[in-house]
């Protein structure tokens, strides 16, 4: 399916109207006496971005409706018809979505030179107002050939480490900033509660605290002490807000995805909300609002919660950023949903290939008063503050991306980040008999699955393709078994996918799990692990030698007999391109510390998170590490 072709959740078109205006005033009447009864909430003070103000304001009074409305216009570039567009039509943003690499194909250079000649054109405007140019910089700059890949956030959840998550949003702001691209969508504060979710791997954790804690943590990273800094790029905070609470069965297709989170505002605050607060104190740029609904109501043209709720109650001074084409879900009426959106406080729209005739139709609404000129004011106003915080209006702003940045670009000191990052996100689940750390010393290990020699699948989704794939997928990575062999070079280290030849080994160490996906691609009904990575398990067992079975998984998965077969058992989650962190931890370089970012459910009727009475097979928090070698009793 092309990537901007969406199917759309159900009950979105048709009597969604009638329904959701008679839930609306329900809503709004429990909500009004809910309110009435709460003693307000303190609003956050105002952001660092409201220092630049006043001359966001005195630069709106000057522009023309074309020029305002531009400024409210992302398009992506696969789409751009022209490049003349950027300054005939006074384009704010631009993006490269999944799947959006520059036309002279995925090199550093091809990259850095689309930004700049797409930033050039702006300086042939009246104004020479700089574009934010948005990315997918979401584990590490995760777009380019031979960017260090990062362990997507679940594997991040597991280290519980916020200074190093701070560590890896800074590596991944001056691996975008390479490229001059000075805004990613990232990081995702989702909450996940249901692991059937394909963005399940996007989440930090099903704890809203670890999830507040790391996210906040990102945002300082990416955008550096003061958003104008050399490294620094403006964040994204997504998907606001209730997109990890969907039901199963309200998404696309059936599934969770863009599905309806129905629940109490309690439960919306305390839960999915309440990540938000810490990213926006932490000084988040941009939010982005997501597809999915609640009680109904799709949350990009919800007024209560983008207008009321975010940036009224909770005090958020930057823009908010539409989803991909997501404006289109909130109305059949594409004209009625733009007018609906923005009114209900989307500031900049994410329009990747209709940008013209968004132009058009807002401008139309605004001239038919059905946008008041004080909303369309008020957003350009808050693109403008996060601008001019960025240094991007200064005389002396130089838009081309500084080329010593290039120096460090996939180098070592980035990928030895990684690597820590692997090691310490890894979770010891089970480990009988000591059977961990493998010892350098072995005479033979063999290595078997799907997953023990490919990058692709240690990646995960959004790596250099939207869905991601299976192989050698960047280079300059290093897949598990490359770093077994490279951290043992004196045991014979050999390999087959289905551990066929391990019998006669020291230990056979068995690498399965899931192969890429991203967004509703990844929605399962069921988590099970495939036939091909049992019978490599069994096959492993068969062999009668110590059996290491290794998980890549954006999730926890529903282990069966696995887990019984094993004598030990590591989930790896999504790792990236730094295999020799799992190495380091198997051979005992490095004890492992993780713990679990969501409840382990021993079987499917375990889900959604709560649906069961019975305990699941590991609960959130579970981590084993090695037991100190047992000390020799003193001789008499
Ligand atoms: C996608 C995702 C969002 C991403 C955006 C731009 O559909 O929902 O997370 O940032 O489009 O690629």
């Amino acid at each position: 399916m092309a990537r901007n072709a969406r199917p759309v959740p159900p009950d979105v078109r048709g009597t969604q109207g009638v329904a959701r205006f008679r839930f609306a005033l329900l809503a709004a009447a429990l909500l009004a006496a809910t309110l009435a009864a709460r003693p307000a909430e303190p609003t956050t003070p105002p952001s660092m971005l409201m220092a630049f103000d006043a001359r966001a304001r005195a630069l709106v009074k000057r522009m023309t409706l074309a020029e305002k409305v531009g400024q409210m216009t992302q398009a992506d570039q696969q789409f751009i018809r022209d490049p003349a567009d950027v300054e005939n039509l006074f384009l704010g943003s631009v993006l490269s979505g999944g799947d959006s690499d520059p036309p002279r194909g995925n090199t550093l250079e091809a990259w850095r030179g689309l930004y700049e000649s797409l930033q050039e054109r702006t300086r042939r405007t009246r104004l020479r107002i700089p574009l934010l140019y948005g990315i997918d910089a979401v584990h590490g700059n995760s777009n380019v050939l031979g960017a260090v890949i990062f362990p997507h956030n679940v594997g991040l959840g597991a280290t519980r480490n916020p200074r190093l998550v701070r560590r890896i949003a800074e590596i991944t702001a001056a691996e975008t900033r390479a490229i001059g691209v000075n805004w990613t969508f990232a990081p995702c504060v989702c909450v996940p509660r249901d692991i059937r979710w394909g963005r399940s791997y996007e989440g930090f954790s099903e704890d809203p605290e670890i999830v507040s804690l790391l996210g906040a943590a990102a945002v300082r990273g990416l955008q550096g002490r003061t958003l104008r800094g050399p490294l620094s790029v403006a964040a994204t905070p997504k998907h606001f807000v209730g997109d990890g609470g969907t039901l199963a069965g309200t998404g696309v297709e059936k599934g969770l995805d863009q599905g309806d989170a129905r629940m109490d505002e309690e439960t919306l605050q305390r839960v999915h909300l309440y990540p938000y607060r810490a990213a926006i104190d932490a000084g988040a740029a941009t939010i982005m609002p997501s597809y999915s609904s609640w009680n109904g109501i799709k949350v990009t043209g919800d007024r209560r919660l983008l207008t009321e709720v975010l940036k009224e109650e909770m005090g958020f001074d930057g823009f908010l950023i539409s989803d991909y084409n997501a404006v289109d879900q909130v109305h059949p009426d594409y004209k009625t949903a733009i007018g609906m959106s923005v009114n209900a406080g989307i500031d900049m729209v994410m329009v990747p290939d209709r940008y013209r005739e968004f132009i058009q139709l807002l401008t139309e609404l605004v001239n038919e008063r059905r946008v008041p000129m004080a909303r369309i004011d008020d957003a350009v106003t808050r693109i403008l503050r996060v601008k001019l915080a960025m240094g991007l209006m200064e005389p002396r702003y130089d838009f081309r991306a500084d080329p010593a940045l290039e120096r460090g670009f996939g180098g070592a000191e980035h990928r030895a980040v990684a690597r820590q990052a692997v090691r310490e996100s890894m979770v010891l689940l089970k480990n009988a008999h000591h059977v961990l750390p493998l010892s350098k010393s072995a005479r033979r290990i063999h290595v078997a699955g799907k997953s023990a020699d490919d990058l692709g699948n240690q990646a995960g989704g959004w790596t250099i393709t939207w869905q991601g794939k299976s192989g050698p997928v960047s280079p300059g990575g290093t897949t598990i078994l490359a770093a077994l062999r490279r951290a043992a070079p004196g045991t014979e280290i050999t390999y087959s996918p289905d551990a066929s030849g391990a019998a006669g080994a020291d230990a056979v160490v068995v690498v399965i799990g899931e192969a890429p996906y991203a967004e509703m691609k990844g929605d399962r009904h069921d988590l099970s692990l495939d036939k091909t990575d049992l019978a490599a398990v069994d096959n492993a067992r068969a062999a009668g030698i110590p059996v290491i079975v290794v998980l890549v998984s954006g999730r926890p998965m529903i282990l069966g007999r696995a887990l019984d077969q094993a004598d030990a058992f590591l989930a790896a989650w999504l790792p990236g391109t730094e295999g020799d962190g799992v190495a380091d931890v198997l051979f005992g370089d490095y004890a492992p510390t993780g713990r679990l970012p969501y409840t382990w459910p021993r079987s499917m009727d375990q889900l959604p998170l709560g649906a069961s009475t019975t305990a699941p097979l590991f609960p959130l928090g579970h981590g084993l590490t090695y037991q100190p070698p047992p000390r020799m009793s003193r001789s008499r």
